[in-house]
């Protein structure tokens, strides 16, 4: 993998977390995300290569929103939202942001993360498979976003949770 760093989201990476990685509309993704960061819900991490963010995805402390998986997991910590800059699929930086993931998990004493898949996203879910998560759960997956033209969208998939229990810091 060409050297990527990842990191949480700071105040000052919103803008080009907006400008590289932007969302139709006038969504406020990052921005939303990041201020779940600041009120102790979750971890923004991003990924930068040269100075540019290249992917991104946020771990909710309170766990996944779904009420089906709550009932099982409670706040089991979820990865949510992975995404990495279309071009530079397939180079590992999707895997590096889940197990920087795991490890911020880990340093909090959490023993499980947990991650959703979308049932027709088939090769997010043969790469969480390789990176060691088993699937719990269907659930439906509900979450809102807006289109180019500034019209809000209501999406509900069907999707299944994965969980990977996490061991020591070397397994
Ligand atoms: C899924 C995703 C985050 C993986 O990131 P990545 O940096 O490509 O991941 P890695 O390089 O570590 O692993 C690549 C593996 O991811 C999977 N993959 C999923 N979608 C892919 C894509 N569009 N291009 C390349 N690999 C993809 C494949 O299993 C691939 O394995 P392969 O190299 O044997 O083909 C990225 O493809 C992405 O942003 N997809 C669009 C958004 C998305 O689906 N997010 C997941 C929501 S659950």
């Amino acid at each position: 993998m060409d050297h990527v760093e990842i990191r949480p989201c700071r105040a000052e990476d919103i803008a080009p977390l907006d400008r590289h990685l932007p969302t139709p509309g006038a969504s406020t993704r990052h921005a939303d995300r990041f201020a779940r960061q600041e009120a102790g819900h979750g971890t923004y991490l991003v990924a930068w290569r040269g100075g540019i963010p290249v992917g991104n995805g946020q771990v909710r402390w309170d766990g996944c929103a779904a009420p089906e998986v709550r009932a099982l997991l409670g706040d089991c910590p979820e990865f949510n939202g992975l995404d990495v800059t279309a071009e530079l699929r397939g180079r590992g930086i999707g895997t590096a942001l889940v197990r920087a993931a795991e490890e911020l998990a880990r340093a909090r004493g959490r023993t499980a993360l947990g991650l959703g898949v979308a049932h027709d996203n088939t090769r997010a879910a043969a790469l969480y498979a390789r990176l060691g998560y088993e699937p719990v759960t269907e659930y439906t997956d509900r979450y809102s976003s807006t289109d180019a033209a500034g019209r809000t969208r209501h999406h509900a998939d069907v999707a299944t949770f994965l969980v990977r229990t996490l061991g020591r810091a070397a397994d």
